[in-house]
């Protein structure tokens, strides 16, 4: 456990029913123009980008919408939003939709004020000015970035993920209103969820967790654990909804401060091979690393922080009760293709391996990859 530690938090959170509202009073402190950045569909279909565009009239704030956010975004799709967003002379960005539109609208805001291409910010702080400011809604309850200084990227041409880390991309103000869930699908409600169990787990076993980040996270676990499963069951059971929320924002408080371990970053791979969604593939290795990591002197706190006495039957055994594959194979992933797999979980796990603080070799990666089959 860290004895010495920071904790930074620039962001306004707004939550509850009628977070949204304060949309109208709020913004004007960010300027006359919004860039408003969504998905290519939910946004629309839900009318709620006909209520940002609704409530931004009222404060007679004019704004230029870029619904191209793609799930897993690229630099590439970053780099376009970038261009229209600095050609249309915006103030600050506002992003709807999930984690991917939320941290393509942080890209966006780093390349609107900083030259060049966006790998250039890749790692800690490389932002020379500040970045727009962003406003985020979020609706899933899982990413967390509503309250963190991450940007997870694909380099565009090359399998692997990246994290920008920078001050600058906190959201200003966060504004959470569970509701704007309801209409997840039953599969991406889970996947969602199954993401912010992993940040609260993986962050409570990063080296720089501390007494007030673990509180949150084992309280996180407790929270998904029991609202989970009740709103797989009655999609549209508000309460769970509401909870689910909160844990996604506090899961996302404790990331901040540790980041996360090699669940996340065995994941990438899965993704970007096999499109297997975010949360679901970190889901999917996370077992046999709690296995793995039980013989490194980890097991007490896996146990402690997921309240499973066999974290890896406990885990696989919520999973299946939400309707979340818990094999590779079952995953559709090819068994031939683990050994090159395990070669990219390599790059994709060099900042995760630093949080955890021990270095797994190609060989430990296959053997996960392999008992996770
Ligand atoms: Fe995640």
């Amino acid at each position: 456990m860290a004895n010495n530690f920071g904790w930074y938090l620039p962001t306004e959170i707004i939550f509850g029913d009628d977070a949204l509202v304060n949309l109208k009073k709020k913004a004007q402190k960010f300027g006359k123009k919004a860039f408003l950045v969504t998905g290519k569909n939910f946004a629309r279909k839900s009318g709620l980008r006909d209520e940002i565009e609704f409530l931004l009239g009222e404060a007679e704030i004019e704004v230029k919408v870029f619904s191209g956010a793609i799930p897993d975004p690229d630099t590439k799709t970053c780099e376009e939003g970038a261009r229209i967003c600095r050609k249309a002379g915006c103030d600050f960005i506002i992003a709807a939709g999930g984690g991917s539109a939320i941290d393509t609208a942080k890209s966006i805001a780093i390349l609107a004020k900083n030259p060049g291409r966006l790998e250039n910010y890749f790692g800690l702080e490389r932002a020379i000015r500040p970045p727009l400011p962003i406003i985020a809604i979020p609706t899933t309850s899982g990413s967390g970035s509503e309250v963190t200084r991450y940007a997870v990227i694909v380099e565009a041409g090359k399998k692997e993920k990246k994290t920008i880390s920078c001050a600058g991309i906190y959201p200003r103000l966060s504004l959470v209103q569970p509701s704007l869930t309801l209409s997840l699908s039953g599969f991406l409600t889970a996947a969602t969820g199954v993401d912010a169990l992993s940040h609260a787990v993986e962050g409570a076993l990063g080296k720089r967790i501390m007494p007030l980040s673990l509180a949150i996270a084992r309280d996180t676990v407790k929270i998904i654990k029991e609202a989970l499963p009740q709103v797989i069951d009655n999609p549209n059971d508000p309460e769970g909804r509401e909870k689910m929320s909160l844990a996604a924002l506090m899961a996302g408080f404790v990331i901040n401060q540790t980041g996360t371990v090699i669940g996340h970053g065995m994941g990438y791979p899965l993704t970007i091979n096999y499109r297997v969604q975010h949360g679901a593939a970190s889901s999917l290795v996370l077992p046999a690393i709690f296995e793995f990591l039980a013989g490194k002197g980890f097991r007490e706190r896996i146990v402690e922080v997921t309240g499973w006495e066999d974290p890896a039957t406990g885990w696989r055994d919520f999973c299946r009760q939400i309707d979340l594959p818990v094999s590779l194979r079952e995953a559709g992933v090819k068994k031939g293709d683990l050994k090159k797999i395990a070669k990219e979980a390599v790059a994709n796990c060099q900042r995760s391996m630093d949080n955890l603080g021990i270095l797994l070799t190609e060989k430990d990666f296959y053997e996960i990859y392999r008992m996770s089959f």
